[in-house]
């Protein structure tokens, strides 16, 4: 696994990390995310390239990941990356969840997942 932090004037300004899955030689994006106050500046998608950068370096075949972020935004990013959308979970619930009725309500979570394929085995 490795981890990348952003660094804007001395400040740790966003984060991603990625872990490699040797079985299917597919590299997993995990944890991405900006400071709210840096939002905008490219720096999620200079942390995105940098994770495929290091995944074609290492001869990954595909970079995949999995979001809950109800943001047009994080959609984009990812598109705007070379990813493509491969679907789509409702309903997905997290570690410590249960399942009453408000809960429902409040968090009706669509876990996305999209893959960017590099190349062919
Ligand atoms: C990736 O593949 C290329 C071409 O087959 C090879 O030369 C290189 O050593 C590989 N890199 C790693 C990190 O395995």
């Amino acid at each position: 696994s490795c981890f990348w932090v952003a660094v804007l004037g001395g400040n740790v300004v966003g984060i991603v990390a990625a872990r490699g899955n040797e079985e299917d030689n597919t590299m997993e994006l995990r944890r991405m995310s900006v400071d709210s106050n840096f939002r905008g500046k490219g720096i999620a998608k200079a942390l995105g390239r940098k994770v495929l950068e290091f995944a074609m370096l290492n001869n990954y075949s595909s970079i995949v990941l999995g979001t809950t972020a109800v943001k047009m935004a994080a959609h984009k990013l990812y598109e705007s990356l070379g990813f493509k959308h491969v679907g789509v979970i409702e309903h997905y619930t997290l570690p410590g969840m249960t399942h009453s009725i408000l809960e429902r309500m409040f968090f009706q979570l669509r876990y996305h997942r999209y893959r960017l394929q590099l190349r062919e085995e």
